[in-house]
């Protein structure tokens, strides 16, 4: 007997141990070193011809092959069947998602803020004809999502002519992120007309700490208020939140606060090692995300994409009020070229954002070794900014697999 994988179950090995990828179900399957080697072997030569069927010891690989059969992930033919090697797909990133911080400078002074943004941050460097044509060029390039970002957007002093710009062009989804300090009625009305997507970002469910993290008096009964508007209105919102130590103790009042408001609930975030927020006293001492952990789960179109491709930076890229072109808002010291001094298409396809677009975990330090690297979610900038030395290729800090012993180290 012969015996192979299905055509959409791919078999990734590690250094220890090996997966096996449904790609039709999503759900990755971990597998030792003897059943790797066993389904290489079946690539090659019958079942008879590996071992011994008549051998108890032997029973167990047979026993292996059954379940794999019953799960849905192989089968057994008489006859070596035809070559079934999955094609990958011919996926080549192109833009898709923009960033345009269109100034440093802020009303509020938050505690963690990675762009480093206060009302004494200077505003920026990009004329505003340059932000109208870029808006034109990434479209032309491909991009489809556009969000303006900051600092805070709503200080820059001609971000509606922006939008009137972005809604010309075609933007599928155009996002404002703005701390909400700033919404007033005129701006309500003109989101709607323009049909604006706004993102806010709230740190607790009372102006005490939400305060303490803005650094900035009177910002929570801002936020709230333009947070009720913008819903009375329709007007699409999603709101973040950010935990640190000053506000580790609001996680349940915000998730309630969410709930309140009709909002999906999110866990909220951990503050990220980037700009301010790159300060250990920071950190909250008892929240913290999920570790990176078993189950996996992916489909054929992340698979085929993580093979080449970072499966978040590629297709994005966000500009600063500087003019740097940057592959994530989080990772600020990659700099890809600047738009003041070249083409956005020259940056687009320029050498330095192709190898941030092409970080697949097989450049990342342990990841490079694990069977998972295809499935795993990955944050480049996170991994970074956490790691002393802050390599690019730094491992996740968020993880506990040991993939060259194939053992998962305890969570405490
Ligand atoms: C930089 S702000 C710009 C938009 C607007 N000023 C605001 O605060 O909503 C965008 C989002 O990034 C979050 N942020 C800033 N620094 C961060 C950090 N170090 N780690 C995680 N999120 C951060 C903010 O809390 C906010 O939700
Ligand atoms: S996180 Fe947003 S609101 Fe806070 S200082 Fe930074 S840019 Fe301003
Ligand atoms: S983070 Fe890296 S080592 Fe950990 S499971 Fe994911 S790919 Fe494997």
């Amino acid at each position: 007997m012969h015996y192979r994988l299905n055509k959409d179950c791919v078999l990734v090995e590690g250094q220890a141990r090996g997966a096996i990828y449904a790609l039709t179900t999503g759900r990755v399957y971990s597998i030792n070193q003897g059943a790797v080697n066993l389904l290489q072997a079946c690539r090659q030569a019958a079942l008879e011809d590996i071992m011994d069927l008549t051998l108890s010891d032997n029973k167990l690989y047979l026993s292996f092959l059954d379940r794999l059969t019953a799960l849905g992930l192989g089968a057994g033919y008489t006859d070596p069947p035809p070559d079934q090697k999955r094609a990958l797909s011919d996926y080549k990133p192109q833009l898709e998602f923009l960033w345009l911080e269109l100034t440093t400078s802020c009303n509020n002074r938050c505690l963690h803020c990675y762009s480093a943004s206060s009302p004494h941050t200077p505003a920026g460097l990009v004329p505003h004809n340059r932000w109208l044509d870029l808006i034109s060029e990434a479209r032309r390039q491909g991009a489809n999502s556009i969000q303006l970002i900051g600092g805070e957007p709503l200080l820059y002093p001609r971000w509606q002519e922006l939008i009137v710009k972005a809604r010309q062009e075609n933007y599928e989804l155009i996002e404002i992120f703005t701390n909400a300090t700033l919404v007033n009625d005129d701006c309500i009305d003109f989101f709607k007309q323009h049909n604006i997507s706004i993102a806010t970002t709230i740190y607790a469910d009372n102006a005490l700490v939400h305060d303490t993290v803005t650094l900035h008096e009177g910002s929570f009964e801002k936020t709230m208020a333009a947070v009720k508007k913008l819903l009375a209105n329709d007007i699409p919102l999603r709101i973040a939140s950010i935990i640190m130590q000053a506000n580790e103790h609001e996680v349940e009042n915000i998730m309630n606060l969410y709930a309140r408001l009709g909002l999906e609930p999110a866990p909220p975030d951990v503050v990220r090692p980037t700009g301010r927020g790159d300060d250990q006293a920071l950190l909250p001492l008892t929240y913290s995300k999920p570790m990176i952990k078993p189950p996996f789960f992916t489909d054929a179109e992340t698979f085929d994409k993580s093979r080449k491709f970072h499966s978040c930076l590629a297709g994005r890229v966000a500009i600063t009020a500087n003019g740097d072109v940057i592959p994530c808002i989080f990772a600020r010291d990659q700099i890809c070229g600047n738009i003041l001094k070249s083409s956005l298409a020259d940056i687009l396809n320029g050498q330095l954002l192709a190898e941030c677009w092409c970080t697949t975990k097989d450049c990342v330090n342990k990841c490079k070794a694990c069977e998972y690297r295809y499935a795993c979610y990955d944050c480049r900038p996170l991994a970074q900014g956490t790691d002393p030395q802050k390599s690019w290729q730094a491992a996740p800090a968020d993880c506990l697999y040991n993939p060259y012993t194939g053992k998962w180290e305890e969570d405490n």
